[in-house]
């Protein structure tokens, strides 16, 4: 009703109301924008999930992350020469199979953060991860996406450091390999979000408004 009463205000000349683009004023509910693919369907919110490699000490973080389907895991590696590979939960340090993914290894001497390695999550099973160098992994440099309720990354770093052996996959494989342009990391090892996906947001709460504007006069 007051949505009537307000449009009826602004036709009348008495409140000022404008339809153009990027100004939806206090009426719509929809002004967050909507990403579409280039055929302009809309697709869901992927987002990108970042893990720094070896920021601040041998460890990744975070180190425990709930990814969701279709979302991507943007590792970025620090000084001084870290990898990610993965294993299975009850043998720690040690490729999962042929199909383990890995990233190789990235030596970074400096801007580190800008070295980065992206995974797409294309399911919910869990996916256990190590740094494959030295005795990292023993030292507790293991992450996890997506760990179910009885396996904890506690458990997994436990396991790990019993380890034997530090083993690298074989072959570099399930991501995409990457570099930012500098300057990209500030002092809190803070970086800006990623660009370009080939996706674009369009807003649709000015068009939403104008087709509320339609029903409502013909409803009168
Ligand atoms: C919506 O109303 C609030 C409070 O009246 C105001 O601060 C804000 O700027 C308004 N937003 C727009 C987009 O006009
Ligand atoms: C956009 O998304 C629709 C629905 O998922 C799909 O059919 C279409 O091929 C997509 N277009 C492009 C260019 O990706
Ligand atoms: C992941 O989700 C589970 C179940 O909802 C929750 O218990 C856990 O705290 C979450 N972990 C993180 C790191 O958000
Ligand atoms: C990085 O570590 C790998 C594995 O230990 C090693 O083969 C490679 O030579 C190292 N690279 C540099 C530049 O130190
Ligand atoms: C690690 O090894 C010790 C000694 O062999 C053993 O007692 C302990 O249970 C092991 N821990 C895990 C998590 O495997
Ligand atoms: C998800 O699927 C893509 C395309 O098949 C593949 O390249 C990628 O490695 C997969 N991600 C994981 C984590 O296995
Ligand atoms: C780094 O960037 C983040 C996000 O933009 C910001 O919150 C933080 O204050 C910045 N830190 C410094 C030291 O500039």
């Amino acid at each position: 009703m007051s949505a009537t009463l307000a449009i009826l205000a602004a036709l009348t000349g008495l409140l000022p109301l404008t339809l153009g683009d990027g100004d939806y004023g206090n009426y719509s509910t929809s002004a967050k924008p909507i990403s579409v693919n280039s055929s302009g369907i809309p697709i869901p919110p992927f987002s990108t999930h970042i893990v720094n490699v070896g920021m601040s000490g041998l460890f990744f973080s975070p180190d425990n992350l709930n990814v969701s389907v279709g979302d991507s895991v943007e590792f970025r590696f620090f000084p001084l020469n870290h990898s990610v590979a993965q294993s299975s939960f009850s043998a720690p340090c040690a490729p999962a199979g042929p199909r383990a993914l890995f990233s190789g290894f990235f030596p970074v001497q400096s801007d580190g953060g800008r070295q980065r390695w992206t995974i797409q999550i294309n399911d919910t099973k869990p996916i256990w991860l190590y740094c494959s160098q030295g005795p990292h992994c023993q030292m507790g440099m293991v992450a996890v996406i997506n760990p179910p309720p009885d396996q904890s990354i506690g458990r997994y770093k436990q396991a790990a450091a019993n380890a034997t052996a530090n083993m690298s996959p074989k072959d570099i494989q399930g991501g995409i390999t990457g570099s930012a342009s500098p300057p990209n990391v500030n002092s809190s090892g803070v970086a800006p979000e990623p660009t370009g996906s080939g996706t674009r947001s369009v807003p649709f709460g000015g068009f939403t408004l104008f087709l509320g504007l339609i029903f409502i006069l013909i409803v009168l």
